[in-house]
């Protein structure tokens, strides 16, 4: 049983607290974030670009992601793991089902898909047979060929006005968590307002009540390009140990991100 909960990350909202999570891939660096005080790990399917070197997350498969949750697993036996559904994971909900059965099985605490209101159905089946959900709006990467790049969401009036009804459906339907990804502040912080559940920003601004990064963004590693809500935390910390734990103390001080990390509407 995993020592953080959904309700946990709940009463952090409630009180204010907030949430630092990461992606992990792996044994080693699940044990050290676990370690750290990490809230919850996502082993996301960012590991098409991290770990396979794809460039994009397309070509990544339940297996793939399941082999990773049980490394995950593996490391931090008692941490909160979220395991993201993959590309045409769950296009249907009867597939939805079995695909996060098989990232349950394999040591998830909760699934993630991205999607607005399309997900509906799908996730009310999820939660009644037992299978915790995050959503994610914003950038949604899964979609980059329709969105035709890895472009700022929800700038316009009438698409943040969208994306905030999208937010309040999939919570009426039962996500527990919602990942923002790429939106402005602004719109950030009227869902984070909005909503009861949790709201984990990735380039969203302040405002969210926890934030995440790819754990490799986090360190630095990714030399070709640096988004801009990205901060290397290796840079200032002499050792990934002190990065991780900075980047944690950021996050719960409310240090990161700051305005240069961040999206005006
Ligand atoms: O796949 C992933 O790592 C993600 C995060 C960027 C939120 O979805």
């Amino acid at each position: 049983m995993a020592t953080m909960s959904i309700a946990n990350l709940a009463k952090m909202k409630a009180s204010g607290d907030k949430i630092a999570s990461i992606t992990a891939y792996d044994a080693t660096f699940a044990r050290l974030f676990a370690k750290l005080g990490m809230d919850f790990m996502l082993v996301g399917d960012s590991l098409g670009n991290v770990v396979q070197g794809h460039g994009s997350t397309i070509p990544v498969t339940v297996a793939d992601v399941a082999y990773h949750v049980a490394a995950v697993r593996r490391g931090a036996a008692n941490a909160f793991v979220i395991g993201d559904l993959p590309f045409m994971s769950y296009s249907n909900p009867q597939q939805a089902y079995e695909s996060s059965a098989e990232l349950m099985r394999a040591g998830a605490n909760m699934v993630k898909l991205e999607g607005g209101e399309w997900l509906v159905d799908t996730i009310h089946g999820l939660v009644e047979r037992g299978i915790p959900v995050c959503a994610h709006l914003g950038l949604l990467p899964q979609s980059v060929n329709v969105l035709g790049g890895y472009k700022v969401q929800g700038r316009e009036q009438s698409a943040a006005d969208a994306t905030l009804q999208h937010a309040l459906a999939l919570q009426q339907a039962g996500a527990q968590l919602l990942v923002l990804e790429c939106v402005p502040v602004s719109l950030a912080a009227r869902i984070t307002e909005q909503l009861s559940i949790p709201t984990i920003g990735i380039g969203a601004g302040p405002d969210c009540d926890g934030q995440i990064l790819v754990m490799h963004d986090m360190l630095g590693l990714n030399s070709d390009y640096l988004p801009k809500f990205v901060k290397n935390f290796l840079a200032d910390h002499g050792s990934i140990q002190a990065a991780a734990a900075a980047y944690i103390s950021a996050v719960k001080d409310g240090s990161f991100p700051g305005p240069e990390h961040s999206f005006s509407g």
